[in-house]
């Protein structure tokens, strides 16, 4: 592994290298040490648990990193490319995390950067270190990646964590119970990708019924950011909310755990984080190790 662009480009085996190197981080086994090498953090798109969680990786791990938390105070205000822009900071960096609305952003910035490039979200695209402790999270909380039930709920046309995750699992034969609004719906260039014919997808309008068949509940926001229209996004932005009651009242498996990339809005209300089934901020501790791994393993310090 070279970068870190999209779930379409890795394998089971490397997922599982992965999880097991963050297991042994997280467990102290294994400490990689970074102290020789400078990360570039470049977010053209705002964020907060994955700059900052990429950050603390870095320092864990002795590194150093250098910051640009949207593009206010950098040359991109004054109209320098985003070619240029890479090739620069990839002057001063060892490897570089990048966020952008744009898709393929990150693709195109392994193209041009001479070190490793991670992509931290590339528009409506892939989230592929989320995606990553997203399935660190569920082997973490199941035991297992094989043979799951899991209902993705929420923005499937925009939520780009939506996409990796359906390809970071599509190797281990899962099942996704599809919970939208029919503007929001996962893109038939997904659900009909060849390279997805083991996974088995089910239009599921009803989420009650379902919720006794979940191991997982992936729960995502309706993304205001992502619509053109400000009409349709009013239209679906309260489709779907998760209560307390909701879950307590259709006879859920106790093993069932809530995950959600956040932030959230509204779609999952505060009663459900006393619950044992939510999960979500464990899910984002969970980013640290992922990402140590991920870094790690990109630069060399850990095998
Ligand atoms: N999950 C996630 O990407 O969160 P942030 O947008 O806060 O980084």
């Amino acid at each position: 592994m070279n970068h870190l662009i999209s779930m379409r480009d890795i394998k089971a085996g490397d997922i599982e290298q992965m999880l097991l190197l963050a297991e042994k981080i997280e467990s102290g086994k294994v400490k990689p040490d970074i102290s020789d090498k400078v990360c570039a953090l470049l977010f053209y798109e705002p964020s907060t648990r994955t700059i900052f969680s990429f950050d603390t990786a870095i320092k864990r791990m002795n590194g150093k990193s250098i910051i640009m938390a949207g593009v206010e105070s950098s040359s991109v205000k004054k109209g320098e490319t985003f070619a240029d822009t890479i090739s620069t900071v990839s002057q001063y960096s060892d490897l570089i995390v990048i966020r952008s609305t744009v898709e393929g952003a990150a693709r195109y910035a392994s193209e041009v950067s001479e070190h490793p490039i991670v992509n931290a979200g590339d528009g409506s695209n892939q989230h592929p270190s989320q995606t990553l402790l997203d399935l660190y999270s569920i082997k973490k909380t199941q035991g297992t990646l094989e043979n799951l039930s899991i209902a993705l709920v929420g923005d499937l046309r925009f939520g780009r964590t939506i996409h990796s995750l359906v390809y970071g699992l599509s190797h281990f034969s899962p099942t996704f119970y599809l919970v939208a609004p029919s503007h929001l719906r996962l893109p038939s260039y997904i659900r009909h990708d060849p390279a997805l014919k083991s996974v088995n997808f089910i239009d599921s309008p009803n989420l009650a019924e379902i919720i006794p068949n979940l191991d997982i509940m992936y729960v995502t926001r309706v993304q205001k950011e992502r619509f053109v229209d400000a009409e349709e996004y009013e239209k679906v932005k309260n489709s779907y909310q998760i209560t307390r009651q909701l879950i307590e009242e259709n006879n859920p498996k106790q093993s069932l755990k809530i995950l959600h990339p956040l932030p959230r809005v509204n779609e999952i209300t505060t009663d459900v984080d006393e619950t044992k089934y939510a999960y979500y901020f464990q899910q984002a501790r969970n980013g640290l190790f992922i990402r140590q791994a991920i870094i790690s393993k990109l630069l060399g310090a850990a095998k």
